[in-house]
């Protein structure tokens, strides 16, 4: 039995993330390969069930709270698992896409390597040390125009580093722009 690979796809906000997981979800449909994809429940956003991007692409999914969820669901013969939004989950995330990468499933994920603080969410970066390939998103920054945006910025005070939203909270930002925005030139 061959191993499975892990391709993790992270960058800010609006950067194409999920739009590029479910690209690679439509190859493996077209090869009629079995898979099953996995988002977390606290991602209301869009939908329940579904993972959605921002431009309305979407792909079924479970709704899942806890990572040890993910190996209930499996039945041994997918050829792929696809998560989203792998920041919101616990750190055990990556212990058990592992067990999927050993056990011959391809896994792709995608998720916020920072939060708007600019701190790296501690799953993402775990996940990334395991993978195979990191694919590196970035946005059209809001301030400048620049396709150089890395960070997400957050619009409204309320609200701590885990914080659903979308356009209504938060804009992504080149890092020239989020050092002016939050009214200085230091790093803190
Ligand atoms: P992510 O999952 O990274 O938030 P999505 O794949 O859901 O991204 O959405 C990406 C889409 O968002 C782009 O194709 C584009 O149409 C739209 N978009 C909105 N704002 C921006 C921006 N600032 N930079 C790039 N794309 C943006
Ligand atoms: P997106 O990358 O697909 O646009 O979704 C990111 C989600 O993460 C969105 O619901 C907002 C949320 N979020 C946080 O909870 N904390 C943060 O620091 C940032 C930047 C986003
Ligand atoms: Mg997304
Ligand atoms: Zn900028």
């Amino acid at each position: 039995m061959k191993t499975g690979k892990l391709v993790v796809i992270v960058g800010p906000m609006y950067s194409g993330k999920t739009s590029e997981l479910i690209q690679f979800v439509e190859i493996y449909s077209l090869g009629k390969k079995k898979f099953k994809a996995f988002k977390p429940v606290i991602d209301d956003r869009y939908d329940d069930t579904h993972i959605v991007s921002h431009t309305n692409t979407k792909v079924k999914a479970f709704p899942i709270t806890n990572p040890e969820e993910i190996k209930n669901k499996i039945s041994g013969d997918e050829s792929a698992v696809f998560i989203d939004e792998i920041q919101f989950f616990s750190e055990n995330l990556a212990e058990v896409i592992q067990e999927l990468i050993f056990n011959g499933i391809d896994v792709y994920c995608s998720g916020l390597d920072l939060t708007y603080k600019n701190n790296p969410f501690k799953t993402t970066s775990l996940i990334m040390s395991y993978a195979d390939e990191v694919i590196k998103k970035k946005a059209v920054c809001h301030e400048c125009g620049e396709y150089a945006g890395t960070i997400s910025y957050k619009i409204v005070e309320n609200g701590g580093e885990i914080d659903v939203g979308g356009f209504d909270k938060y804009i992504a930002v080149c890092r020239n722009c989020y050092v002016k925005l939050k009214g200085g030139n230091s790093y803190e």
